[in-house]
């Protein structure tokens, strides 16, 4: 098969480098020319681990390619996938679907022959339609099927998603397409990845009922934390006494400081406003926004808290930055309200990640970065550990006490043992834990 991916950040590169891996023939296009540079010379524009050996070996291979011309790639396409950001638009939340119709309509005027136009960027209920009704407008002798395909993969461990994924919904009810996509997952099919064939509308659907679930299940702990703290329990064996549940489960039921990153925000806001549009609201939903805004926030006012109440002309030293380890993505991260709340309060920030340095300097000015866990500890008057970068899991925390001026630790995804952190030293603050929550 010949596949055009038109867009090639975290979703795009990673399914086209997946695809190019099964045997079929790739075109990775983006508009963004110093990317597409980039990745000609084997630089990725992104950290996700085991993707550059992936790309490198296609491309060598000679099934992987990239050009910032789309006319041409989608021209000799079988299929051609839409992987272009959904971002939230300014304003009222719906999902900015912008550059999904920028694409469709340069697609449009590319085709030369039948073809799948199928929509991977996670887009609102009907936006297929409106693909349809734009090609039709741009092309209208065009032969072009639209298929929904909404990705699942999570940044960190995307490969192993795509290839390995729980489930791949297609949606369409038009048989020849079904055909295409099932030739298009063959090589995942013998390894019994379950495809799921829905109508179109039903699968748009399915991505943001997913997110919006899994981000409901992650807020439910959240506020379960808060109330360990106030009356001495455990949300850790709160969290695995009902996790070890199979009508549970024990995914998504660690506690935090609230989701964050380029899915989870910007998926629950733009469903909350279909639902809206179609007077049917989703409570559950809103309630979780809402809740996940307010800890955000909540986040800075602990630490501040576990310092003694005023942070003012003193220095906090954060460990990781990115919403979650093994992406660079900063995308909604809570490491940016926290440090904003902290530098509000007068505090000077001194953070270290291993991957998202680079996105994260833009975003926080006033925020000084070193190269070394360490390093950022030294002489502050407190520790935050934010984001749980393997790197992080096993400081020396009796380096750190000795380093930090106040040996504070305020460890945000209750990594470390309580009672470990003390003999090392540090006074412990955790998440939901009880005696040792600064809450
Ligand atoms: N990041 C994730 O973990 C994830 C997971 C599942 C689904 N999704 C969805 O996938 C979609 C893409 O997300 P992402 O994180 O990969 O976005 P991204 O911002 O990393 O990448 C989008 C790319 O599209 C390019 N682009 C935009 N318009 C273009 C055009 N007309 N022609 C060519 N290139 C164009 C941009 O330059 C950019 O490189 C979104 O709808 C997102 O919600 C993301």
């Amino acid at each position: 098969m010949r596949i055009a991916m038109i867009g090639t950040g975290y979703v795009g590169l990673v399914s086209g480098a997946c695809f190019s891996d099964f045997g079929h023939n790739v075109v990775c296009v983006d508009k963004d020319a110093r990317k597409i540079e980039a990745l000609e010379a084997g630089i990725m524009p992104i950290y996700e681990p085991g993707l550059a050996e992936l790309v490198a070996g296609n491309a060598r291979a000679g099934r992987l390619s990239f050009t910032t011309d789309l006319a041409p790639a989608v021209a000799q396409a079988d299929a051609v996938f839409i992987a272009v950001g959904t971002p939230s638009r300014r304003g009222d939340g719906h999902a900015d679907l912008s550059y999904v119709y920028a694409a469709t309509r340069e697609i449009a005027a590319a085709i030369r022959k039948p073809m799948v136009v199928v929509t991977k960027s996670t887009v609102p209920v009907g936006t297929g339609d409106e693909v349809e009704r734009l090609i039709r407008e741009v092309a209208p002798d065009a032969e072009a099927r639209v298929v929904s395909n909404p990705e699942f993969l999570r940044e960190g461990a995307a490969i192993e998603d795509f290839k390995r994924p729980d489930r791949i919904v297609i949606g369409t009810d038009d048989e020849e397409a079904r055909a295409v996509m099932r030739e298009i997952y063959r090589p995942l099919y013998l390894n019994q990845a379950p495809l799921l064939f829905t109508g179109r509308r039903t699968s748009e659907l399915i991505k943001y009922a997913a997110n919006a679930f899994l981000a409901t299940k992650s807020t439910f702990i959240h506020e379960l934390a808060d109330l360990c703290e106030a009356v001495g329990a455990d949300v850790k064996d709160v969290s695995r006494g009902i996790g070890l549940d199979n009508r549970i489960g024990g995914k998504f039921l660690h506690a935090g400081p609230g989701y964050g990153g380029s899915c989870f925000p910007k998926d629950t806001l733009a469903l909350l406003k279909t639902a809206e549009d179609c007077q049917t609201p989703l409570r559950i939903v809103e309630a979780t926004v809402q809740v996940n805004d307010s800890r955000k926030r909540a986040m800075g006012r602990k630490v501040i808290k576990a310092m003694g109440g005023d942070v003012r002309g003193r220095t906090v030293a954060v460990l990781g930055l990115t919403f979650k380890p093994n992406t660079d993505d900063m995308r909604d991260a809570p490491s940016l309200a926290l440090i904003q709340a902290l530098e509000d309060g007068g505090a000077k920030v001194r953070a270290y990640d291993p991957e998202g340095v680079d996105q994260a300097r833009p975003l926080l000015p006033g925020t000084e970065f070193t190269d070394d866990p360490y390093r950022a500890a030294e002489g502050a008057d407190g520790l935050v550990l934010l984001t749980e970068w393997d790197e992080f899991r096993a400081l020396d925390l009796k380096r750190m006490a000795a380093l930090l001026k106040a040996p504070i630790l305020v460890d945000l995804r209750n990594v470390y043992p309580p009672e470990e952190a003390e003999r090392a030293g540090l006074t412990y603050f955790g998440i939901g834990r009880g005696a040792y929550s600064a809450g």
